[in-house]
């Protein structure tokens, strides 16, 4: 129906006839002449309609914005001054001989470039109408060629892109099971997968040597910005492999990626181990872009006299660390205070400070609700911190746990709110995990998943959990966790050790991991891989601030689509068909009962 797209028109066309298909994005009447910007997928073009076409005229006058239209004309240079040299097409207009209505619309429920003046919530139940917008259609486009890079990229590689089932058996990768119950097994279910994990284990074992996948995975967790119930990974798995050949080929791809897409050189990826992480940054995925640092200060705390410090000091899980922010001084009593709040939903009790104004002056110069208790260790501190005139010193003291994710997340946040960044892309990898972490009650769980190969023995592992060490990697962008990966497991024995460590007794292994157990008597080769989330490398390739912005049709934060209304209920015959009986809702307390 069309000759060319809209956003292609430029001077090289002019006095060619053209057809263009798109919608109406403006139209303006401006005595007797009519202009409509016509859109599609590509860009903008002007079209002019004179009154001299009369049929033309007639069909313009009655369109309105996102009727979608059929044009013919002559392209022609736009009139010396009404030039638009920052609109791709805006050196040339259309004049039109043509109009066709292909259909009309209804007055949409938001005008496409007034977005921002309606919430989140009505973009997305007229996704169809948000994703008209040039930027929405930019972030799809680029998200394709990201796909299409990659797949070319482990294509060349020798990696075979293989599916595998989505209706399947639980994979464990530490969220929530989607299930579906089956109707041809009374009281059975699938489960979604989590990630391909298994199945690209056993094809390692069938000897396919490199597998790939652009997989969809499910996980029933809580959301945030950077995560959906319902995302997709660049999933790999290689034989006969160690670390180093798997962080190559990521990281290669991954810097190709970036150079073909974004014309952008990355900086070299240096390997961290975890635990340098967490001390220096209270994070398994630093954002290294910020120059800020925790620094342990347990030793000094130990003896003041002010129990909130010295207890978490002493104490085995306890941390006690300072995080230092040259020209901090300058924050007002409000903002700390904003601070102190933000630290707060991490679980830190409050957030104490020392504003270094002259450190010349001792004492005199310091301003603080803390410092008096700490008089006889606060020339070691300051030593210790190089404090300049002008810092601020913040401190948190609890568990651990809390100190880190407190401070860690309070070190991003000033970065963010002070620009400190100091480039625009810092990649690394976090080696040397704990292959277990301890909840409150004790219990250890697998910090990656149960089938990630530890540095050690079965024996050491069995004598040592809590400090065995995994071979597992993550790759970390500007703060967020793009991948994550490891060397697994594929000698029977070992498998059964973990499990047993992690308190799976044999029947449950059996009946949950009896064919991954199996399969590896059958001669399973060394493997490993990685999976990406490639929803966050988009969302980070395109500068858009959540996952949703760069997924066409996502979920809300509760998990729902408003535009489909899904998950919705089902008739009582589906569910008697699928042996489901379901418990009764609560009824509302009626007034007087
Ligand atoms: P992992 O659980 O670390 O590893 O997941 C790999 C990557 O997937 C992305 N990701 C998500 N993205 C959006 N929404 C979510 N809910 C979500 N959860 C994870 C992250 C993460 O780094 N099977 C292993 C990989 C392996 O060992 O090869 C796995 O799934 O970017
Ligand atoms: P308080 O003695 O409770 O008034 O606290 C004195 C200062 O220490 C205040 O600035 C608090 O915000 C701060 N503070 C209290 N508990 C902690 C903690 N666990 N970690 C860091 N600072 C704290």
């Amino acid at each position: 129906m069309r000759s060319h797209y809209c956003g292609q028109l430029n001077e090289t066309l002019v006095d060619d006839q053209v057809t263009l298909c798109g919608w109406v994005h403006r139209r303006r009447d401006h005595g007797g002449v009519i202009f409509l910007d016509m859109r599609d997928r590509d860009g903008i073009a002007q079209v002019v309609v004179d009154p001299d076409t009369e049929e033309a005229f007639a069909t313009a006058d009655r369109a309105r914005n996102e009727y979608v239209l059929r044009i013919t004309g002559r392209v022609r240079p736009r009139p010396q001054g009404t030039e638009n040299p920052n609109m791709p097409t805006g050196m040339i207009e259309v004049l039109a001989k043509q109009v066709e209505v292909l259909n009309s619309a209804a007055t949409p429920p938001f005008q496409l470039d007034e977005h921002g003046k309606v919430g989140e919530e009505v973009r997305l139940k007229h996704r169809y109408i948000d994703l008209r917008r040039p930027e929405m259609i930019d972030k799809l486009r680029l998200r394709s060629r990201i796909s299409h890079n990659v797949r070319a990229y482990l294509e060349n590689q020798g990696f075979l892109d293989i599916e595998t089932p989505i209706l399947t058996r639980a994979t464990p990768e530490g969220a929530r099971d989607y299930l579906v119950p089956s109707r041809t097994h009374a009281g059975s279910f699938f489960a979604l997968p989590q990630s391909p994990q298994l199945f690209k284990q056993l094809l390692m074992v069938s000897g396919f040597d490199r597998y790939y996948q652009i997989a969809k995975c499910f996980r029933d967790e809580d959301l945030r910005a950077d995560r959906q119930p319902e995302f997709t990974q660049i999933d790999l798995e290689a034989s006969f492999v160690e670390e180093d050949d798997i962080m190559g080929i990521t990281e290669s791809m991954i810097r190709g990626l970036f150079q073909e897409v974004l014309d952008v050189e990355l900086p070299s990826f240096p390997r961290m181990p975890y635990s340098e992480a967490m001390s220096r940054f209270g994070s398994d995925k630093p954002d290294l872009r910020i120059p800020l640092e925790l620094t342990d200060v347990d030793d000094l705390m130990a003896k003041v006299d002010f129990k909130v410090f010295s207890g978490p000091a002493t104490a085995a899980d306890g941390r006690v660390a300072a995080l230092k922010v040259p020209g901090g001084a300058e924050l007002s009593r409000k903002a700390i205070d904003e601070y102190t709040k933000f630290v707060g939903i991490y679980g830190a009790k409050g957030l104490a400070w020392i504003k270094v104004n002259e450190r010349a002056k001792g004492l005199e110069g310091l301003q603080s609700p803390i410092v008096k208790f700490m008089e006889n260790v606060i020339d070691d501190l300051l030593e210790r911190l190089d404090a300049q005139d002008g810092d601020i010193i913040f401190f948190g003291a609890d568990k651990a746990r809390v100190v880190n994710e407190a401070l860690g997340a309070l070190r991003v946040k000033l970065g963010e709110d002070l620009d400190l960044y100091t480039q625009d892309w810092a990649p690394l990898w976090v080696v040397d995990f704990p292959m277990f972490e301890a909840d409150d009650a004790g219990r250890l769980h697998a910090l990656h998943h149960p089938f990630t190969a530890p540095s050690c023995s079965p024996d050491a592992l069995k004598a040592e959990p809590a400090s065995a060490l995994s071979r597992a990697y993550d790759m970390v962008l500007n703060g967020t966790e793009l991948g994550g990966g490891s060397i697994r497991i594929h000698d029977q024995a070992m498998q059964r050790t973990v499990f047993e460590v992690l308190g799976i007794g044999e029947a449950e292994a059996e009946e949950k991991f009896g064919f991954l157990l199996d399969a590896l008597k059958y001669g399973a080769p060394p493997h490993g891989g990685l999976a990406f989330g490639l929803d966050r490398l988009v969302m980070l390739m395109t500068g858009a601030k959540t996952i949703r912005e760069v997924i066409a049709f996502p979920k809300t934060q509760s998990a729902s689509c408003l535009m489909t209304d899904a998950p919705g209920e089902v008739s009582p015959e589906q569910l008697k068909e699928l042996n489901i009986r379901l418990r009764q809702k609560a009824k509302p307390e009626t007034a007087g009962e």
